[in-house]
């Protein structure tokens, strides 16, 4: 009943909202753009209802690159006995054999598995620990062997990085080898759990990234440096560690900038060959019952997104990707942790709208042309530009070889407010440039009346020393390109000069 009444609500409100909030390229195309991987922890069944109206699934559409599952890989998830697993979940992102694919691989996305083993007897099967007492250590082993296998093998080639394992290192000071919480797997195998769990994982896939996740090692600190100890030992006993997952849970008063703590630690794991990833971001904010208590701290949140979208640009290559765990403040293990005191700490509010810090990383992402008069040119064909036949709508958009210094070969480009540009005609601010039939082979563009539509609308992706890639809104992995001496058109983007364009301001 309350979700029926919510959803009325969300759709009275959908309807009022400007078109261009409803129209976002949204972070996905972004990150494209920029070449980076974004993403957040989904729910598969979610996903496979399609609820809320298909909100959840088009909003991991239109905004992630890379999934992770936030519960359904967990052990407690899919180990129900010995060699009894669950694997609905996981079948239906991935697929079940090694031919099929996944939900996940028909939407071209990458997936972060998480996770094989977390420490830590809450998260730890209960038929596990109710066997505990009758289990030896060889038993042990073999069925963390078997649990590894049969995980990372079924879906061996589809998963680019695991988590193999979770939150291993206690916050307080133990007596336990590395500072090891305790769990049955510490209590079987002692330490060499860590060992067996990447050696077996490896051996499973061997293409795949292991990695090490954990909280409270985002700054500098014993936590960090317990950390880059446990890899030093495992990989001193011959076990392979590709990288650190920082889970970056944090709220909005977070301070960082380059430099800092933060930078540091990144640097350090960095300095021992390891890659990163952000894992499992989310920026809380005080809440009352669950509502905000000032709107303003939406704006505080913005700058800690911006921060840490600029934190994951400044390492990348070396971080491989920035993942929020959730995406919607709708569904978020926040607000049930923190008792209703604080949460809305994603990128989109509770009616899957995007709130600032969202806009915030899209711009950030998308927004790189300063507003100007510009002439385009060919990089192949540098001495041409583009212009427009004839001052007025509805003419042919293509490259002029003469002095280029016509009004209708001059095009004042500016920044929309969401991620796209417009470009008009110098000589006349309402005739834009856009484009018709951008899905056919060979796209069209040519002039048109400003009507604020998404055909009118594009992006850049740029290439350093003032070459960029134009893109359509309405299909980002599309471009606009020469094609011959004089037409331009729109098509597949497949890293070829011919789709380059040199931006001169005039
Ligand atoms: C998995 O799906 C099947 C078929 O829908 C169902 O019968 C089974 O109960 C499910 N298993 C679990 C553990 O949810
Ligand atoms: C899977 O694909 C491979 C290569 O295309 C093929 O050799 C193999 O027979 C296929 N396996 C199944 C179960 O279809
Ligand atoms: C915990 O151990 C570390 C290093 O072993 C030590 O520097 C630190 O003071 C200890 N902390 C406490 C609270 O005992
Ligand atoms: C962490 O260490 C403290 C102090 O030794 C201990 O009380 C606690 O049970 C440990 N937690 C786990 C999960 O091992
Ligand atoms: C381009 O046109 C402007 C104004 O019409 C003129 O001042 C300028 O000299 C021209 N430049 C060239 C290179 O012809
Ligand atoms: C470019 O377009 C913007 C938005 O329409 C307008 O405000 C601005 O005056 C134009 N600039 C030039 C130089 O024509
Ligand atoms: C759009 O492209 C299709 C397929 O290439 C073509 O058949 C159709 O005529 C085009 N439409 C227009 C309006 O050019």
């Amino acid at each position: 009943m309350i979700r029926i009444k919510t959803l009325l609500i969300y759709f009275y409100l959908l309807s009022s909202i400007p078109v261009w909030a409803q129209n976002q390229p949204g972070l996905r195309a972004s990150a494209n753009l920029r070449g980076l991987q974004i993403g957040a922890a989904v729910v598969v069944d979610q996903i496979r209802q399609n609820i809320d109206f298909k909100q959840y699934s088009e909003k991991i559409q239109r905004d992630c690159t890379v999934v992770v599952t936030e519960n359904d890989f967990k052990p407690m998830r899919i180990w129900l006995g010995e060699g009894i697993y669950n694997w609905n979940e996981t079948d239906f992102l991935l697929g079940a054999t090694a031919n099929s694919t996944g939900w996940a691989q028909q939407n071209l996305m990458k997936v972060r598995g998480h996770t094989l083993v977390w420490p830590d007897d809450r998260r730890i099967p209960k038929w596990l620990l109710d066997q505990e007492s009758s289990i030896t250590s060889d038993k042990a082993k073999l069925l963390l062997s078997d649990y590894i296998h049969s995980v990372v093998g079924r879906y061996r080639g589809k998963i680019l990085w695991w988590d193999v394992i979770n939150e291993a290192i206690n916050d307080t000071n133990t007596t336990n080898p590395l500072n090891l919480r305790d769990s049955f797997w510490m209590r079987k195998l002692g330490q060499d759990f860590l060992k067996f769990a990447f050696q077996f994982a490896q051996a499973a896939d061997p293409n795949v990234k292991l990695y090490y996740n954990d909280y409270g090692i985002e700054s500098i600190g014993l936590k960090a440096t317990r950390t880059r100890n446990l890899v030093n030992w495992l990989r001193s006993q011959g076990a392979t560690v590709h990288g650190i997952g920082l889970q970056w849970h944090i709220d909005f008063s977070r301070s960082i900038v380059r430099g800092d703590g933060h930078y540091q630690s990144a640097q350090q794991f960095i300095n021992n060959q390891l890659d990163i990833s952000v894992t499992e971001l989310d920026v809380t904010i005080p809440t009352n019952g669950g509502y905000l208590i000032d709107r303003a701290d939406l704006y505080k949140q913005v700058i800690v997104y911006r921060a840490m979208l600029e934190y994951a640009i400044y390492f990348y290559p070396k971080c491989e990707a920035l993942l929020t765990w959730g995406f919607t403040d709708r569904y978020s293990w926040l607000p049930e942790y923190y008792k209703n005191n604080r949460g809305a700490g994603l990128p989109l509010d509770w009616m899957y709208l995007a709130k600032p810090a969202f806009l915030e990383m899209q711009e950030l992402m998308t927004g790189v042309v300063v507003d100007g008069v510009y002439r385009l040119s060919p990089q192949l064909q540098p001495d041409k530009c583009l212009g427009a036949s004839q001052i007025g709508i509805n003419s042919i958009v293509q490259l002029y070889n003469d002095e280029c210094n016509k009004t209708n070969q001059k095009w004042n480009i500016t920044w929309l407010g969401d991620g796209t540009y417009r470009f008009s005609l110098q000589s006349t601010q309402n005739f834009v440039l856009g484009t018709y039939n951008v899905s056919a082979s060979l796209g069209h563009v040519q002039t048109y009346n400003w009507l604020d539509n998404a055909n009118q609308r594009w992006a850049f992706s740029a290439k350093g020393n003032d070459i960029f890639r134009i893109v359509p809104q309405t299909a980002w992995w599309k471009v606009m390109t020469t094609d011959g001496t004089s037409n331009v058109g729109i098509v597949d983007y497949f890293t070829s000069k011919s789709q380059h364009w040199f931006l001169t301001k005039v």
